[in-house]
């Protein structure tokens, strides 16, 4: 009776973070315990077939997913236009029925991947399907049945071929979540600083969190609370910590371009929180050392999602001092403690240790770490016995670098204190490769712009000689 109910589905995604589509999609699917068959093997085209259990499912799969534009029920697809019409006659008819009721209005839209039509090439596409019986009037605002044909003509916007490779259509049954990347736009937030997360990753980060409404999310390395943010859009209520009082206290230098050398007073995190309308998931944040204790030991979270700093544009630092000395009790209150060096791997080795011993069984750890591309293999990141790796998504930096979002779940509650020894030194270096790097590639730039240079004055000096010669043998030529 059930897998009566099982229909194709396209899900049509946006052309970006390719690598991030599959593990959020999983995730959201595993949040709603939904079981998504694979008609193809998720691939880089912008467009997956699917078979889910219900509607109810893909809408759900929508309600979530910031990769995804579009999903409709699929009626039918062909690599011409002619195949596709094929196809669409031959979809069972009662299954299109109950959308061509009278009292049901309806339009048909024609949407492109790497292509652009006029609006007469689209109104011609729409009267081709004129053979089905729509019987209810055109609604083009809010119809009761939107009818979908997508094209999609290949990825390199170079070389756009006449016709499209692929074709779908079918009834559309929701849109996914890219209006709110630009709800959640940086450049209208109130408090950003240089490392804010943009939100189209940081919902993806919330997402694969599997962060749901009630949930407890801590962010350790809270900066500007861009991943509170996500975390509460989900419904998280949300709690952060950092060692930057200036920063938590909104008194660090603007980022943004502006006249000001001040930020506005009301400038945090909680701002934020209430331009969004979730001051009521806002918990707090707190200035707070990451690799000292400060929770209670048997403190749960829902999940962790996290950005620790690389060292480039943030320093990675702890509290500590190389010097021995006492601190009087007349000096302690308004003492400020010095800071020294905190290596990326020990701030994942802290990570991964506060995470397995706070987090609830099967919460997520979700956190970025930065990488040498050539010095990356999945076999060097960093891991601990508590988890399991779920996903793990580069995005690319520069030439050499790269960020891997990764996502681990825990398995184990820790037995004993971990030494860290799985934990190899993959970013141990990062910081003085990222540099090394820079500056090998700064000579680069340096030498081939000095040959361009030589090259162009030499061959400047050369046409200047042969104008020369050519002047002297005229000059000889007239006075003789
Ligand atoms: C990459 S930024 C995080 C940015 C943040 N995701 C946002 O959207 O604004 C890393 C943060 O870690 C903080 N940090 C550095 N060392 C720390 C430590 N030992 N304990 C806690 N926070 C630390 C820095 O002050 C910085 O705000």
């Amino acid at each position: 009776m059930t897998s009566q109910k099982w229909r194709k589905y396209l899900l049509w995604f946006a052309n970006e973070h390719v690598e991030f589509r599959l593990p959020e999609i999983k995730s959201i699917a595993s949040l709603f315990n939904i079981n998504i068959r694979w008609i193809e093997k998720p691939n880089q085209h912008p467009y997956w077939v699917v078979e889910l259990p219900s509607e109810k499912a893909a809408r759900q799969i929508a309600s979530r997913s910031v990769g995804l534009r579009s999903c409709m029920e699929l009626w039918a697809q062909g690599k011409t236009e002619e195949e596709l019409h094929k196809n669409v006659r031959s979809y069972p008819m009662e299954l299109m029925k109950p959308y061509f009721k009278p009292e049901l209005s309806f339009k048909i839209h024609v949407e492109t991947f790497c292509n652009r039509q006029s609006q007469a090439e689209k109104v011609s596409k729409i009267e081709s399907f004129s053979y089905l019986p729509l019987e209810g009037s055109v609604k083009l605002k809010n119809p009761d049945v939107c009818l979908q044909l997508l094209e999609y003509y290949g990825l390199d916007s170079n070389h756009i071929p006449e016709k499209p490779y692929k074709l779908f259509f079918g009834r559309w049954i929701a849109d996914g979540q890219r209006d709110v990347i630009t709800m959640l736009s940086l450049k209208t937030r109130k408090f950003i600083g240089n490392t804010s997360m943009d939100p189209q990753l940081s919902l993806y980060m919330a997402n694969q969190a599997l962060v749901q409404p009630g949930d407890l999310v801590l962010d350790p390395f809270v900066g500007t609370g861009s991943l509170l943010v996500a975390a509460s859009h989900f419904g998280g209520y949300v709690l952060g910590s950092d060692i930057d009082f200036l920063m938590l206290h909104g008194k660090t230098r603007p980022t943004r371009i502006q006249p000001k050398k001040e930020r506005d007073k009301d400038e945090s995190i909680c701002s934020n929180m209430l331009q969004y309308g979730k001051g009521s998931q806002y918990l707090d944040v707190i200035v707070a050392d990451a690799s000292l204790p400060l929770w209670r030991p048997s403190f749960k979270l829902d999940c962790i999602i996290t950005d620790p700093p690389y060292g480039i544009r943030e320093a990675t630092e702890r509290i500590g001092t190389t010097k021995n000395y006492q601190i009087s009790n007349h000096h302690l209150e308004g003492h400020i403690p010095s800071k020294v060096e905190y290596g990326l791997h020990q701030i994942y080795q802290d990570l991964f240790q506060f995470a397995a011993q706070h987090l609830k069984m099967g919460g997520r750890l979700v956190c970025w770490i930065p990488v040498v591309r050539r010095d990356y293999s999945e076999d060097r990141l960093p891991m601990h016995p508590c988890f399991q790796l779920v996903a793990n998504c580069e995005q690319v930096l520069t030439k050499f670098t790269s960020r891997r979002l990764l996502t681990l779940e825990k398995l184990h509650e820790p037995q004993e204190k971990y030494t860290g020894s799985d934990v190899n030194s993959l970013m141990g270096d990062f910081r003085a490769k990222f540099f090394q790097y820079g500056e090998e590639q700064r000579k680069k730039r340096k030498l081939r712009k000095m040959l361009a240079t030589q090259a162009y004055r030499q061959r400047e000096e050369k046409e200047a000689n042969c104008r020369a010669q050519l002047e002297d043998r005229d000059s000889s030529s007239s006075e003789r």
